[in-house]
């Protein structure tokens, strides 16, 4: 007979001597995974319902696991309960205070299954909380937008292309543009849940269970769409955790964007916005600084969960089927992430929310820069020059506009038509940038009415 290992693992049957320290800090997750205890009692409660349904255990059996489980949630919930990484994981934590609870019946809850089927079953149960969660962030920070947009609905900006003014737009207008982007990883989120929405118990470790386990019975108590089909996919597969990680840079990808757009505009050389007090920094060295440290870290943060990204890519790339323990990797990659995305999306309501707008200065910079160009050449064409030639000819009155120092709604009748004898009185209307703006009437443009009309398809849209 060889002599029996000392440690109390559940696994250590086959085992002489006992862990080393060093390997039992190095392979624990406890310190971790511990926060996903709540998602873990809730499959075994799951799970010991089912046993007793179709008789692996006794009905009485169930129900000491039962509330020995739920005991242990109010132990876990109230701080008292002791992690140590000699027992590795929340499963095992778990498992064992159960037995030290309610004795060895408490050893039977393990029946037909795995901790790679248990560890899947729990990562879907937290990430499709988180991104209930996520989803309904997604929209308050949708409604924010749309409440500023409201809220300035005529205000004019010059909007854009290789950061050079080009034609003037609704300040609104931009600002649904992030609406949109939003109202795509809502989509994402929603479509990522519905692959995270599946039941993988009844896997085991990988070959699927010898017990007659009623698969469909747990997905149902759990909400679970459905169960997964393929018991090796359903322990290896981690792609939901890289959709997750996937949709939440996308998501914070547009938050960057808008983030450095709210960094620009509160600059002194733009000066469009001014962020609140409450949601700025100063600097310990220059007294008048006044740092919008807020959408900058927002900016930085995005690069983090790209990381986290990259990193769950990394970890999966080229692992054979099926559970390896390097897939214990994903968890702090989807907790840093679900933190991270979180925080950004609830700063970012109230940052916008208790931003000044600075219409002057934002209807200035719309009126420099020969903004409405393009329209002179639309006017041209509407008479029926050509686009190229108008182009060319608005492009000579731009021109002289800058040799003479004047703007265009500067020029008299008479130097409007040394360019072209097409343009009359009524080119002083179309150079107004109200008008430009509204002469954009084609659907999605930044003409007022369109953009009016959208927000109320957006107030039936948010109510969704
Ligand atoms: N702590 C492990 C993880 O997070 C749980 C699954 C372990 N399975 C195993 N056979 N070692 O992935």
């Amino acid at each position: 007979m060889k002599k029996q290992s000392k440690t109390s693992k559940p696994w250590s049957g086959r085992f002489t001597q006992d862990t080393d320290k060093l390997v039992e800090e190095f392979n624990a997750s406890i310190y971790f995974d511990k926060r996903l205890f709540r998602c873990d009692i809730k499959g075994s409660i799951a799970h010991a319902k089912m046993l007793a349904r179709v008789g692996i255990i006794k009905n009485k059996e169930a129900d000491r696991i039962i509330s020995g489980l739920k005991a242990i949630e109010k132990e876990i919930d109230s701080g008292k309960f002791i992690f140590t990484p000699d027992l590795e994981d929340i499963h095992m934590a778990i498992e064992k205070r159960l037995i030290e609870k309610i004795g060895s019946v408490g050893g039977k809850v393990h029946t037909g299954r795995s901790r790679n089927d248990q560890v899947a079953l729990d990562m879907r149960l937290y990430l499709r909380d988180e991104i209930k969660e996520v989803k309904g962030l997604i929209k308050d920070l949708q409604k924010t937008l749309s409440d500023v947009a409201k809220k300035n609905l005529t205000s004019i900006m010059p909007g854009y292309t290789h950061l050079q003014r080009a034609q003037p737009i609704l300040f609104s207008h931009h600002l649904l543009a992030y609406y949109e982007m939003l109202k795509r990883d809502y989509e994402r989120f929603e479509d990522c849940l519905k692959r995270v929405n599946v039941m993988p118990l009844g896997a085991g470790a990988l070959a699927g269970s010898p017990y007659p386990l009623d698969r469909e019975f747990v997905a149902r108590e759990l909400g679970f769409s459905k169960p997964t089909d393929n018991s090796i996919d359903s322990v290896s597969d981690r792609d939901f955790c890289i959709e997750f990680c996937s949709a939440a840079s996308i998501l914070l990808m547009h938050l960057s964007r808008l983030s450095e757009e709210i960094i620009l505009w509160s600059s002194q050389e733009f000066g469009f916005i001014e962020l609140s007090d409450a949601f700025s920094t100063g600097s310990s060295i220059m007294p008048q600084k006044k740092n919008p440290d807020v959408p900058e870290l927002v900016r930085g943060k995005t690069g983090r969960v790209y990381g986290n990204l990259l990193s769950l890519l990394t970890t999966m790339k080229g692992l054979p089927l099926a559970y390896n323990k390097d897939m214990q990797e994903d968890k702090e990659a989807i907790f840093d992430t679900v933190d991270t995305l979180k925080d950004c999306l609830k700063i970012f309501s109230p940052l916008l929310q208790t931003m000044t707008i600075n219409k002057e200065k934002m209807l200035d910079a719309a009126k420099g820069g020969f903004l409405t160009a393009t329209d002179v050449a639309d006017y041209l064409v509407k008479k029926g020059i050509p686009f190229r030639d108008s182009h060319q000819i608005a492009g000579r009155v731009v021109a002289y506009c800058i040799k003479t120092s004047k703007g265009l709604e500067d020029l008299s009748s008479e130097e409007w038509r040394r360019f072209s004898k097409t343009f009359d009185e009524d080119i002083k209307r179309v150079i107004s940038i109200e008008a430009s703006v509204n002469s954009r009437k084609v659907g999605g443009g930044t003409a007022l009415e369109g953009v009016k009309k959208r927000l109320k398809e957006i107030e039936r849209e948010i109510k969704l």
